[in-house]
């Protein structure tokens, strides 16, 4: 009998466009201030990807760091999945023209939407592939141009949003991070606080949507920040209980990068001290379904992670989306 697989990361790259885009330069453009955006978000700079840089090329640069990583060929490839809201067509997917781009010639490609919680969403479709044995080699990409969705005459969102992506491997076995656990939810309900109202097929493109500013992203912010602490607690909170572990037992936590105070709000409920919450909302904004994804690459570069530690990820997004994962490093193989 062939002994059972458990789905890991074996590889894992990321790519943020070169231009900066700072709070100073969006007090030039919005009514704002570097300290408002400081208090409320924790938000110091942001990367904007060029007007010809689009969701798919950043997607194949961090697809090339991320096999490179995993000492992996595009042509290892079966499958290729790319969670983004900002896909460079309606159709063809995104995952086809990356699959096109790092000539992965056999691979199956499909995108899938999720919004924030993308990557934690694709985590849960890989594992699903990989420990079924339908799929070796997984390529998971969360990639993200919000600067295309968003209206940066806007104060109330275009302070938020940056964009990159990032790339993760995963397959059956070798040295890596094991998905342990991944917990997922959504609440259609509340999917009003945050839309991109036309462009699809209930308000196709006119030039009225257009003139309303309707191809931006909406969103309530208020409400939002309410359901993302609860929904984001919750979540983390299922999933340590449906790997059976303690709160204790966490030695990282990597929430979705969507604001400083829901990022602490969430830390000090798990009573983690600072130093074991990994952020980069910093420098990068939220971009989406490439931000945990981003930050879990540069924690794995950065930090010296022991066999055996625990990294437990956790995010929300529009839909509302939320889901939680435990990933657990592995030396073994
Ligand atoms: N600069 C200055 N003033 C601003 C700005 C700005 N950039 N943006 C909004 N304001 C004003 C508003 O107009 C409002 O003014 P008013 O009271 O005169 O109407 C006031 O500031 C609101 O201030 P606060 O109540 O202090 O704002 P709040 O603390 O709610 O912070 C924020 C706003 C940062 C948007 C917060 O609500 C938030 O982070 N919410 C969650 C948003 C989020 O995470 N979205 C994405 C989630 S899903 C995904 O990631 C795709």
């Amino acid at each position: 009998m062939s002994k059972n697989l458990s789905a890991r990361i074996i590889g894992m790259g990321s790519y943020l466009p070169k231009r900066v885009l700072t709070n100073h330069d969006l007090e030039k453009m919005v009514d704002t201030t570097d300290e408002w955006i400081v208090t409320r978000t924790g938000m110091k700079e942001r990367r904007i990807a060029e007007p010809d840089e689009y969701t798919s090329d950043m997607g194949v640069m961090a697809s090339r760091k991320a096999l490179e990583d995993a000492n992996l060929k595009p042509e290892d490839l079966d499958l290729i999945l790319v969670a983004t809201l900002t896909p460079d067509y309606v159709f063809p997917s995104t995952a086809a023209l990356i699959q096109d781009a790092l000539n992965a010639k056999e691979a199956a490609a499909f995108d899938f939407q999720a919004a924030c919680s993308g990557f934690l969403y694709g985590l849960s479709i890989a594992k699903g592939f990989v420990e079924s044995r339908m799929y070796k080699n997984v390529l998971l990409i969360a990639s993200e141009k919000l600067s295309s969705i968003t209206n940066y005459k806007d104060r109330n969102t275009c302070v938020l949003f940056g964009d990159g992506a990032a790339a993760a491997v995963i397959s059956g076995e070798g040295e890596g991070y094991e998905i342990s656990q991944v917990c997922l939810g959504a609440d259609g309900n509340v999917a009003n606080l945050l839309t991109l109202p036309a462009g699809g097929c209930r308000r196709p493109p006119t030039h009225k949507t257009i003139e309303a500013n309707e191809h931006y992203i909406a969103m309530e912010g208020k409400e939002l920040f309410k359901h993302a602490v609860r929904r984001m607690e919750t979540a983390a909170k299922k999933c340590l209980e449906m790997a059976g572990m303690e709160e204790n037992a966490i030695d990282w936590l990597i929430p979705h990068q969507a604001n400083d105070r829901i990022i602490n709000a969430i830390s000090k409920r798990f009573l983690l001290s600072e130093q074991k919450v990994f952020k980069t909302v910093h420098k990068y904004g939220n971009t989406s379904a490439s931000g945990i994804a981003i930050a879990l690459d540069e924690l794995m570069q950065e930090k010296d992670i022991s066999s055996g530690e625990k990294l437990l990820l956790v995010a929300f997004g529009a839909g509302l989306t939320w889901g939680a994962s435990i990933l657990t490093r592995r030396l073994d193989g």
